[in-house]
Formats: structure tokens, C-alpha cells, sequence
């Protein structure tokens, strides 16, 4: 295993040399992979294209850098480990040996069915060791995968399957959430009565629900299998050859395809696993998030599989039977490293002490949070009641678009503080720019965070859109990245994220777009106009505001809420239900015509007295109107 930064000076000197010399700095860390041909180039890019090269020319196959790399020196050494959501189902070990055999007889499951190297293959799956071997057999033939959340509804996996044109759509018969199933397959064909690029299902069976099964096209994965050889020579691929795509919200409703390509992104993710957590030889590691996000693909898939890890998968959810969950697996499998994200903090805080207080928590060394700005009251919590004011916590600020950690502490070597992801990793340029995109020099400055030079993960293109991904995130400021969050850096050139500054909202740690959620309330018969805004949540950090225009003065208010969130489920999914809903005259509008959000978020986290100058708008009374209601 490669060496980690181990103390604050080596951080420093390693930063200064990925600056000064950043291409002699990653091609030392690529010099650690297996490569079937060395790259000529490590880097090229223009950001005004913008177009991102990194080790042009290799040859290689990321698989075998998971996989058959570790098989002599952790041939028997577990690689997943997996909790059922029933504690009282038996949990699986997959070794390192064990899932290089299941990954490739999928491999062969795939090309048997027609798939190939740079085919686009959708994935719709509970969190199962067969999701990961999915993804890790996608990736082995060269096809493209595509995750696509098991919460989202058919809509929302219909529309993700036809903009990347998948020709397989891999599911189960259900999932076990809680005491829950969620209808996997039933919801996929209703999905696939809208994709005509999908030839073949296979369906994993899980819940053993009762699902229909179309002749021809839908396939059992168990029978499939059996027939499959355990041998499959990993495709050989290109350092920028795609290895996967991954929907995120953006600010209009479509949501947008974030494209990663294969030696960049497995540099940075094996690098960053092993750094910010501190990763050792025999660390029982967990993260607890969906493999349907990019945490779950960077760091519970790619980064610890690189890194020869052992990766804990867990298939339900906190709550589950009861708020200790989390903390029983903890000690049952003496967990070392566990990362998970606020949401799920403040949830469990709130639940009280009786579910933690039951368990030994004393295997813990590193605790992580991703996904949101976590408060300063849950990370004490975190910090006092798990760590025991004994486990360093990584804040860890990246994006799906980032591919990896960008902004983090390194556990127990570099500084934390509370509510800050504090420094930048080695080889990440950071800066913060004013409104007029104007680079902020030294410390105590508030800004938009940008970044200014490129690093291996980064996303390369929107699927099928490289102009909306240039109109994205490298139009706002010339030359640099922009990753539509707002950041401040303190005294001490410490970075604190204080929130999007953009359409899109964090709830419970997920990116939703305002414009989807509201292109789907639009599609109420009585609703007029929808805006949406965040407000502050005690549990989910953002929860959903809907102000809406009707057309007819609603006779029965509870009953069209309820109709208008059943609207959402259906398009996008119940992440993105609002919390309150507000029935509206009219809204906030400058003269011409933009919705005033500030005004509106302001009401809606009751702020109403402080609201600045509206003296702009269209029509300042509805303000009034708005400010008056109480829900
Ligand atoms: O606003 C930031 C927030 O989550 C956004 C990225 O969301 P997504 O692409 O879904 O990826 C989430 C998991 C990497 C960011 O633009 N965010 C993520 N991590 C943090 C954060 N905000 C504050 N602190 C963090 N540690």
C-alpha cells in the first residue's frame, strides 16, 4: 500500500509540490497502478473549451487496479462486507478472490446479453453486494455505467435512461428499506414502457416480491449467473475513455449527466480515500451512503477497492429497527473509519442517548460527514457522544461533478474545525471570487469558491451536452471552474462552505433542483406558477417552500397539497416532497419578470422583518400577502 501524508509539515510540503510541479506530482501517484501502457502526456486542458486530458495515451483497465491487482497479496482479505437491513439476516463477506470471481461471471452475464465497451448500461438497484458487482462489471467489459438512486420514481429513471440511451437495465424484484419494500421492478417497467433503447432487464432476486417478467426482454440474474464462466479478461481502455455517468440536479429541470472517465478519477479516488481517512492496512472502513450517489461510488465502491480496503455495505437505514442501528453495526464489526452524512446526524441526535449508550463504540479512530454544511451543535454531538473526543472528524467537501474529495481535513494530521472542511487537498486549487469574478487575495473573505486549476477526477462533459456543461461551471468566471457554492476563508486560509448560491438545494444531504421539483407541481391542473425555495430544517439542514399561484381559489387546501406532492413522488421522488406549501396570489417579481427567491426565503425561514429593499418590485403588496401566513 502506498505511503500516507503523516503529519501537518508533510501535508504542507506535498501541497507546495502538487502547485509548483502538478503534473510530476500525480504522475508519481499514477506510477503506482497497473497500466497496460504507459500515457504519454498527464495533462492537457483548456477550460475555456473546456476540454480535460489526463495520462493521454495509457492503457488500463480500473477493475484490475480494484481487483486482480490485490489478488496475490489479499487474495483472502475481505473486500465487502455487507449488512442485510433485517439484523436478524445474515450478513456476507465477499473477499478480495471472491468478488474478482462474482464481478467477472457478471462480466460475462453482460456480454452474453449483448453488451460491449462503451455501451450505456443503467443501474437501478438496492444497496446489495450485486450492486457493486454490477458497477465493478460494467466497468470490466468498458460499458458505461449509470446509477441510478433506487428512491427516484419511474419518471425520473425513464428520463435517465433515455438521455444516456442505455441498452441493459440491471434491477431487483424489490429493495428492503426499513420496513419497507420498494417496488424495484414494478416501478422499472413502468419506466420501460418509455425507453426504447433498452433491450435486456436482469432482475436480482431479493424481496422474492411478485413481479411480471416480459419473455425476451427481462432476464433473472441467478440464472444467469450459473451459467457464467469466472474468468473475464478486463477490456483494455483509454486513460479518458468514459467509466461512468451520474445524474445530478442543475438548475433547470433536466437533470444533468456528469460524465467521469476512467485514470484520472482512479488516481484521485484511491489517493484521496487513503489520506483523508488515514486509511491502514486491516481498517474495517464505512461509509454509509447510497451507492446511487457519487459518495457511494468514490468511496464505498472505487477509492477503498483501490486502495485494498475492506468496505462495509450496509443495505438499510438508520432507523431501523430502532435510532442505534448505526451504532450496533459499529460495534459489531469493529468499525474503524466511519463516514456518513449531517442529516443522519442530527436525526440520530435527536432520538436521544438511549441508542447510542448501549453499544462500544471504542473501535472507532476516524469519524467523516459529506454532503452539506454540517452545524456546529451536530458536530459536537458527533465529536462528544461517537468519537468520544478521541476520533479526528473529516469534513469533507466535494461535489458529484469533483469525482473525489476536494476540500478536506486529513484525520489527525491536518487541523479541524468545527463547521469547516478547512484546507485543500494536495493538487486542489482553491480561490474565491467576487461577483464581478474578481480573485479575493488573503484571509477573511467571503466569495464565490471556484477552482482554478484542474485535477485527474474532475467531471469532463455533461452526457450529450458539453456546451450546457461549459455554460455550467466555466462560463460564470473566466479560467476557472465554478462549483455554485458560496465559501468563506477564514484567518487562517481555513475554507467554510456557507451554501449553494445557486437553484439547486441540499435536503438531507441530496441535490434537488427548484426548477424540477416545480416542473412537476406544475403539472397540477389548478397550479398556475410554483416557486420554490429552501428554508432551515432541524433535520434535513434545507426543507422544501413551495409558494404556488392557482388558477381556482382551492376548495379543499390539505387535499391539494397532498395531490401536489403526490405529483412530485411521481416525477422526481419523495425526497423531494414539500414540507410546506403555500397557497399564493402572486409572487414577488422584479419588472422583468425574475422571481425574487431572496424575498421569498427570507418569509419562508421567518425572516419577514428583515426583507431589505423591495422597492424594485413589480408589485411590492403581495410581499404582504405572503408575510401573513402562518402554517
Ligand atoms: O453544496 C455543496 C454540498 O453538496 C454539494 C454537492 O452535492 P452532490 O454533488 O450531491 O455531492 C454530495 C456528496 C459529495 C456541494 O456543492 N456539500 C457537499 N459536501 C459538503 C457540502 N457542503 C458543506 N460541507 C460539506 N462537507
Amino acid at each position: 500500500m502506498n505511503k500516507n501524508i503523516n503529519s501537518f509539515e508533510e501535508y504542507k510540503i506535498e501541497y507546495e509540490k502538487s502547485i509548483k510541479n502538478p503534473e510530476e506530482f500525480w504522475e508519481e501517484l499514477a506510477n503506482n497502478f497497473t497500466w497496460k501502457k504507459k500515457w504519454g502526456k498527464v495533462l492537457s486542458w483548456d477550460f475555456s473549451k473546456p476540454e480535460i486530458k489526463w495520462f493521454e495515451g495509457g492503457k488500463l483497465n480500473i477493475i484490475e487496479n480494484c481487483l486482480d491487482r490485490h489478488l496475490e497479496t489479499r487474495g483472502e482479505q475481505t473486500a465487502i462486507k455487507w449488512i442485510a437491513n433485517n439484523p436478524n439476516e445474515q450478513s456476507r463477506s465477499l473477499s478480495y478472490k471472491e468478488l474478482h470471481a462474482e464481478v467477472c461471471k457478471f462480466a460475462n452475464v453482460l456480454k452474453n446479453n449483448g453488451a460491449k465497451k462503451g455501451d450505456r448500461i443503467c443501474l437501478y438497484m438496492p444497496m446489495v453486494p450485486e450492486l457493486a458487482i454490477a458497477v465493478l462489471a460494467c466497468a470490466r467489459i468498458g460499458a458505461i455505467h449509470s446509477v441510478v438512486f433506487a428512491g427516484f420514481s419511474a419518471k425520473s429513471l425513464s428520463d435517465r435512461i433515455n438521455d444516456a440511451d442505455c441498452n441493459i437495465l440491471i434491477t431487483a424484484d424489490g429493495g428492503f428499506r426499513g420496513a419497507k419494500i420498494t417496488p424495484l421492478k414494478d416501478i422499472s417497467d413502468e419506466a420501460m414502457q418509455s425507453t426504447p433503447s433498452i433491450k435486456k432487464c436482469i432482475v436480482f432476486e431479493r424481496t422474492k416480491s411478485k413481479i411480471s417478467m416480459q419473455i425476451g426482454r427481462d432476464i433473472w440474474w441467478h440464472k444467469e449467473i450459473i451459467k457464467a464462466n469466472s474468468d473475464f479478461p478486463a477490456e483494455i481502455m483509454d486513460s479518458e475513455d468514459p467509466l461512468f455517468i451520474l445524474y445530478t440536479s442543475g438548475s433547470t429541470g433536466k437533470p444533468k449527466g456528469i460524465l467521469h472517465t476512467t485514470a484520472g478519477y482512479m488516481v484521485y479516488a484511491e489517493y484521496s480515500f487513503r489520506n483523508v481517512f488515514q486509511y491502514k492496512e486491516g481498517d474495517v472502513y464505512w461509509c454509509t451512503a447510497d451507492i446511487g450517489w457519487i459518495t457511494g461510488h468514490s468511496y464505498i465502491v472505487y477509492g477503498p477497492l483501490l486502495a485494498g480496503a475492506t468496505t462495509l455495505m450496509f443495505e438499510g437505514v438508520p432507523t431501523y429497527p430502532d435510532a442505534g442501528r448505526f451504532w450496533k453495526i459499529v460495534e459489531e464489526n469493529k468499525v474503524n473509519i466511519f463516514y456518513t452524512a449531517p442529516t443522519a446526524i442530527r436525526a440520530l441526535e435527536a432520538k436521544g442517548m438511549e441508542f447510542v449508550n448501549p453499544y462500544d463504540l471504542s473501535s472507532l479512530k476516524v469519524l467523516g460527514t459529506v454532503g452539506e454544511p454540517i452545524n456546529e451543535d451536530a458536530w459536537r454531538w458527533y465529536d462528544k457522544e461517537i468519537g468520544k473526543e478521541n476520533c479526528p472528524i473529516v469534513d469533507t467537501w466535494w461535489q458529484t461533478e469533483t469525482g473525489g474529495i476536494m476540500i478536506s481535513n486529513l484525520a489527525g494530521i491536518t487541523p479541524s474545525k468545527p463547521t469547516f472542511a478547512t484546507l485543500p487537498l494536495p493538487g486542489i486549487q482553491p480561490c474565491l471570487v467576487d461577483e464581478k469574478g474578481k480573485e479575493m487575495e488573503g484571509n477573511n473573505v467571503e466569495g464565490r469558491l471556484c477552482i482554478k486549476f484542474p485535477w485527474p477526477s474532475m467531471a469532463r462533459t455533461i452526457y450529450g451536452d458539453h456546451q450546457r456543461f461549459k455554460n455550467t461551471y466555466f462560463t460564470a468566471f473566466e479560467n476557472k471552474y465554478f462549483t455554485g457554492d458560496g465559501c468563506l476563508r477564514d484567518e487562517n486560509g481555513m475554507y467554510r462552505i456557507t451554501g449553494r448560491v445557486d437553484d439547486v438545494l441540499i435536503v438531507s444531504g441530496h441535490n434537488l433542483g427548484t426548477a424540477e421539483i416545480e416542473s412537476a407541481m406544475d403539472e397540477h391542473e389548478n397550479v398556475c406558477e410554483t416557486a420554490i425555495v429552501g428554508y432551515p430544517h432541524p433535520i434535513k439542514g434545507n426543507g422544501v417552500y413551495a409558494y404556488i399561484i392557482c388558477h381556482n381559489q382551492p376548495e379543499d387546501e390539505e387535499r391539494l397539497r397532498k395531490e401536489i406532492n403526490d405529483l412530485v413522488t411521481k416525477n422526481v421522488g419523495p425526497i423531494a416532497k414539500a414540507d410546506k406549501i403555500q397557497f399564493v396570489s402572486g409572487l414577488p417579481k422584479t419588472r422583468s419578470g425574475k422571481i425574487m427567491r431572496r424575498i421569498l426565503r427570507k418569509i419562508a425561514a421567518g425572516e419577514s422583518d428583515n426583507l431589505g429593499d423591495i422597492s424594485t418590485l413589480l408589485d411590492p403588496s403581495v410581499v404582504d400577502e405572503i408575510k401573513t401566513f402562518v402554517q
